[in-house]
């Protein structure tokens, strides 16, 4: 496939745009700068880079991020800054949030252009799991668990599927619990604890499915999900079950 070709239909301008940019010298394949926009690649196996951006053309994207605090999970913000900031050689993949995290929440979050992966994560009826750490504002009673077994109101009489509720360490003023919920209400965690009399201080989300958040993983790393990874979740059935 002809250079100017791919780098058009993998976002980077026009045709005539593209030919600008590769007579300019900003384009390497395989480590060397070609100039020539009729320069023939091989759109499965060669590293192209624009300007230091990884072209992926037609490649379906799956990345796991450590979300920071601070960023929305949305493509524009006109206040904010968003998770697409943190990656900005993939902005012209086309990529999206698989389901959202509050801008004050950290943690396992996935990206994507593959529409079909996104939906299969966050369809209501496939009812996967997530499994959230909180620090709250004070102690569980014992009548909380059977209560979030069973289905936590929240939202003017809107009954959660059950959950469970995982007590990680009691201090006086402050507890850390784990919350493993099946759907994905707005600020569903932060509502279920609200409805325990309690608030959460910090949120952050550990897991989706049987997909952990990378250990390895910095506050606003990333890292490309593997083939299993993505299978794994791509063959979702409800967790437990
Ligand atoms: N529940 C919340 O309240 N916030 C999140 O970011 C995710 C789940």
């Amino acid at each position: 496939m002809r250079l100017d070709k791919l780098l058009a239909h993998s976002g980077f301008g026009t045709r005539k745009d593209v030919k600008k940019i590769i007579r300019s010298g900003l384009v390497e394949v395989n480590g060397i700068i070609i100039k020539n926009d009729d320069f023939k690649v091989d759109e499965n196996n060669d590293e192209i880079i624009v300007d230091d951006f990884i072209v992926e053309y037609n490649k379906d994207i799956y990345l796991m991020m450590n979300k920071p605090k601070g960023y929305v999970c949305a493509n524009h913000d006109r206040i904010h800054e968003t998770v697409f900031d943190l990656i900005p050689e993939y902005n012209h993949c086309n990529l999206f949030c698989v389901g959202r995290l509050d801008i004050d929440t950290t943690g396992l979050l996935l990206i994507t252009n593959d529409g079909a992966f996104s939906h299969s994560i966050t369809k209501p009826k496939k009812k996967i799991m997530k499994l959230y750490e909180a620090i709250v504002d004070g102690k569980i009673k014992s009548s909380d668990y059977e209560y979030f077994k069973k289905g936590v109101i929240i939202d003017d009489g809107y009954k959660c599927l059950p959950a469970n509720l995982e007590l990680i360490e009691e201090k006086t003023d402050y507890s850390i619990i784990r919350i493993e919920i099946s759907e994905g209400k707005f600020h569903q965690i932060k509502k279920m604890v609200n409805a325990i009399g309690l608030n959460v201080l910090e949120l952050k989300r550990l897991k989706i499915k049987d997909l952990e958040l990378d250990s390895s993983l910095e506050l606003g790393d990333y890292r490309l999900l593997d083939e299993s990874e993505v299978k794994n979740l791509l063959h979702c059935t409800p967790s437990g079950q």
